[in-house]
């Protein structure tokens, strides 16, 4: 027997691996500092659970229309004509199981056997597999190169006859960057030119401390060329309850229904009502998390900084990307010395493609005092 062969150069993840290692080490009695994660360091708020009871309570629990419950799409589209700019109505939206749903729907509904896609690196791993299983192919363009001479030039060298979309992640995931609007207008410009989708990936839109977040569907003549990916992921903290949207004009919202009619049939309903809850807590209170991040960050680069791991001061996400190269190059061999040696958990750079070599990835999303004791870890190791 065989699986088919579309499958077999999608990858599982590396993350995996690291995960079972630091399962065995807690298994083992030892208290493992962990660093390697992408989840928000705070529990659903309390709401949010509330309205998931109440839906099942009211018996909110039979099939859904696949796109997604009407109130749901309505907020939705509110918050991305207000908080985005976008110029979108409620039949743009499509709900889906998170971003990486809405991500894998997207390369399905745009991408050809044989395409090409563009893609900054160092990018979220599974952004490499998701055009492997459409059949096309990912093209790295390397982000400190791009951003040092020219994103225009860049994405020229690297594209081909074949180049069909770009995937645009802002802020990112792992290095914390935020392109800024210059560079989202480049991009745009750009795609715009050479008549490409722009597949844009927003799941950290509300996590940036430094300038501005711009959604490259706001901006002119983009709407009709990008399809957003969104998730209640990390902005509510609800990594666990699956739900994300995408946002997009026709045809490519024809083909988004297709994929998520025939992938999912839709959202788990109370979960769709647990979402729209979720859109009402106010900015105010997503800005005091942010503030909160904003702790952790700092906290953490500096103290990285001190220890001589060079690392910039990401403008967005909640992950910081220091280069290891003054221990060794190979960022594999890193991570797992500081695993086994100060039981420090990070993801290795290499794991986010070859640009990220040489650094790896830490979540400062955990409690300020986590920090505090895995930099005194390092600081015994290293110091
Ligand atoms: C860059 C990026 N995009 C999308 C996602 C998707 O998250 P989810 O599927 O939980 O909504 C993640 C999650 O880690 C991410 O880091």
């Amino acid at each position: 027997m065989r699986t088919a062969k579309r499958l077999d150069e999608v990858g599982f993840s590396d993350i995996v691996q690291i995960r079972n290692k630091i399962l065995e080490l807690r298994a083992a009695g030892t208290p493992v500092h962990a660093f390697h994660g992408g989840e928000p360091f705070f529990e659903t708020p309390e709401p949010i659970k509330a309205a998931a009871s109440r839906a099942m309570a009211e018996n909110q629990t039979r099939y859904a229309p696949s796109s997604g419950i009407a109130p749901l799409r309505e907020a939705i589209a509110r918050k991305l004509q207000t908080r985005n700019r976008m110029d979108v109505a409620v039949e743009d939206v499509i709900v889906t199981v998170g971003g990486a749903h809405a991500l894998h729907a997207a390369f399905q509904t745009v991408l050809d056997p044989g395409d090409d896609v563009l893609l900054f690196s160092p990018y979220w791993t599974p952004i490499r597999d998701m055009i492997v299983m459409a059949e096309a192919r990912p093209v790295m363009v390397p982000t400190a190169t791009a951003r040092r001479n020219g994103i225009t030039a860049c994405l020229e060298h690297f594209s081909t006859p074949a180049t069909r979309a770009i995937y645009y992640n802002t802020p990112q995931n792992p290095s914390g960057l935020v392109f800024s609007r210059n560079e989202a207008e480049e991009v745009a410009e750009f795609a715009i030119r050479r008549n490409l989708v722009v597949i844009a990936d927003e799941a950290y839109e509300d996590l940036v401390y430094e300038g501005e977040h711009v959604s490259i569907a706001s901006l002119p003549g983009m709407a009709e060329r990008t399809i957003t990916a969104y998730t209640f992921s990390k902005t509510y903290a609800m990594t666990g309850w699956r739900v994300g949207y995408a946002v997009a004009k026709e045809p490519f919202m024809t083909g988004l229904r297709k994929i998520v009619l025939y992938s999912t049939n839709g959202v788990s309903t109370p979960t769709q009502w647990a979402a729209l809850q979720a859109l009402s807590i106010p900015e105010s209170a997503i800005a005091a998390r942010r503030e909160e991040y904003r702790r952790r960050r700092d906290l953490l680069v500096k103290g990285l900084n001190e220890l001589g791991l060079e690392c910039q001061l990401p403008a967005g996400a909640f992950y910081a990307f220091p280069c290891i190269q003054n221990i060794h190059k190979e960022s594999r061999r890193v991570s797992t010395l500081l695993l086994e040696k100060a039981h420090v958990a990070t993801i290795p750079g290499v794991v986010f493609g070859a640009q990220g070599e040489g650094h790896v990835r830490f979540s400062y999303s955990v409690s300020p005092q986590l920090i505090e004791e895995g930099l005194e870890a390092l600081r015994k190791l290293l110091g």
